[in-house]
């Protein structure tokens, strides 16, 4: 068995940083095959006719023959689920898919854990997509209930977003095409900008970025900052409290406290882009912009939603006062946020971030299936979640999670499990959507 072979990934937290560089190791070897390979996306010239009337087949075809891979998409995708089967198919393996909420029993109102049960016993690896928060552990859970006693083997969950929580091969994805662009992730200055508050792909990034070493800061309307239980993950676990601004002017150009409360009691949430005074700024101070939209389908009250559309563009003049080498990055659908003008650009990294999407993704999957192992200084041994309290952390009874997306709320018969918060004492927090709640609510 090899280290990752078996294991769930419901978090980045789920892998330890040596873990991921593996990945990205082997990321770079099926990179290289496919751009060699005759599945190669990026052939110029007709491939010459060889002596064989038969297609040469790729040697990444053979990696996961016999196994096969289920997606399950509860929620709209387009990168991820069609990401992940191409990286099935182009490791020779099979694929079944729940590709919408309408085409699975959910439907009818079964259970995540009956379904996911049940789908673990045509697959060998499955992908989840879901609206709450939590449901990939809770998926986890149910398969480690009884996945040693009925289906006498380990089949992975991998997290393919759950709710506004996480997105952690999202992450993988993000974390590749920084170390591509910049050949390194420590000590980059990574902007994360737009709804930091419901944008799962943020949330998991930014533990990402934390643990590499990179500087995070946040530029967001002051309703969409990030959440407080990713605040509090990132100051306990990696040290790190990210600087929050409200535009690019502001982190170009601080303004003093006293204007930035005048300014909010004017109702403003955000002071509008003002590129003279930003000139140099931006370009000396980041090294990436990770753009993300509006997430409306998460807003309680879509005007809300309305109303801060458009408060972040990245367009052409952005373009003349940032640096040289910034990265623009974007996980991607886009609505208004970056000007198609940009995309010709060579920092505009996001169609790339998307492409690396198959290449990282059949790393994990050979590795999840125990198909490849980690290269490096991996022991071989099934190494133990680097962070977060596992699967089987204990819980105060009795008390309920008060996020009404958290899938404790929504799943028949799950058992809410909240638990105090490390050195604040009068703090719980849920297990599976890490919401925070205070002990006497
Ligand atoms: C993101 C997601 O679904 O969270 N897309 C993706 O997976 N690449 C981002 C988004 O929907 O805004």
């Amino acid at each position: 068995m090899t280290a990752l072979a078996g294991r769930h990934v419901v978090s980045i937290s789920d892998l330890a940083n040596d873990e991921i560089e593996g990945v990205f190791r082997l990321t770079d070897r099926f990179a290289k095959g496919l751009q060699d390979g005759p599945l190669s996306l990026s052939r110029k010239e007709p491939r010459k006719r060889t002596k064989s009337p038969l297609p040469r087949r790729s040697p990444l075809s053979g990696v996961c023959v016999d196994r096969i891979l289920a997606t399950v998409f509860l929620e709209p995708s387009t990168r991820t689920r069609l990401s992940f089967e191409s990286a099935m198919q182009r490791l020779g393996g099979r694929v079944i898919s729940v590709p919408d909420p309408g085409s699975s029993s959910t439907a009818k109102g079964e259970s995540l854990a009956d379904t996911i049960r049940v789908i673990a016993s045509y697959a060998d690896i499955i992908v989840l997509r879901h609206p709450h928060d939590g449901s990939a552990l809770l998926a986890a859970e149910s398969l480690d209930s009884q996945r040693l006693s009925e289906l006498g083997r380990r089949v992975p969950i991998v997290n393919g977003g759950d709710g506004a929580h996480e997105h952690p091969t999202q992450t993988l994805c993000d974390l590749y095409t920084l170390r591509r662009e910049h050949q390194r992730i420590a000590g980059l200055r990574v902007a994360l900008c737009g709804d930091l508050l419901h944008a799962r792909t943020v949330h998991s990034l930014a533990y990402g970025l934390a643990r590499f070493g990179a500087q995070l800061r946040c530029i967001s309307p002051p309703e969409l900052r990030l959440p407080t239980y990713v605040k509090r993950r990132l100051e306990l676990e990696y040290q790190c409290t990210p600087a929050e601004y409200d535009s690019f002017t502001d982190l170009a150009e601080p303004e003093p406290a006293a204007s930035a409360r005048d300014r909010r009691g004017r109702g403003r949430s955000t002071r509008p882009l003002d590129l003279d005074r930003a000139r140099e700024g931006i370009g000396r101070l980041l090294d990436a912009v990770y753009v993300t939209r509006i997430q409306k389908e998460r807003f309680a009250e879509p005007s809300l939603a309305e109303a801060m559309r458009g408060s972040y563009l990245v367009d052409p003049l952005l373009l003349t006062r940032i640096g040289k080498h910034t990265t623009i990055m974007h996980p991607l659908p886009r609505v208004d946020e970056v000007d198609a003008a940009v995309d010709a650009d060579t920092r505009a990294a996001y169609f790339r971030q998307a492409a690396y999407g198959v290449p990282v993704r059949m790393a994990l999957i050979a590795l999840l299936l125990g198909k490849r192992k980690l290269g490096g200084r991996q022991s071989g041994q099934a190494a133990e979640p680097p962070t977060g309290e596992g699967l089987a952390a204990p819980g105060v009874s009795g008390v309920r999670c008060q996020n009404p997306a958290c899938i404790t709320n929504h799943e028949l018969g799950a058992r809410p499990r909240l638990v105090p918060v490390p050195h604040h004492c009068s703090i719980l927090r849920c297990a599976y959507c890490e919401h925070e709640q205070a002990t006497h609510d």
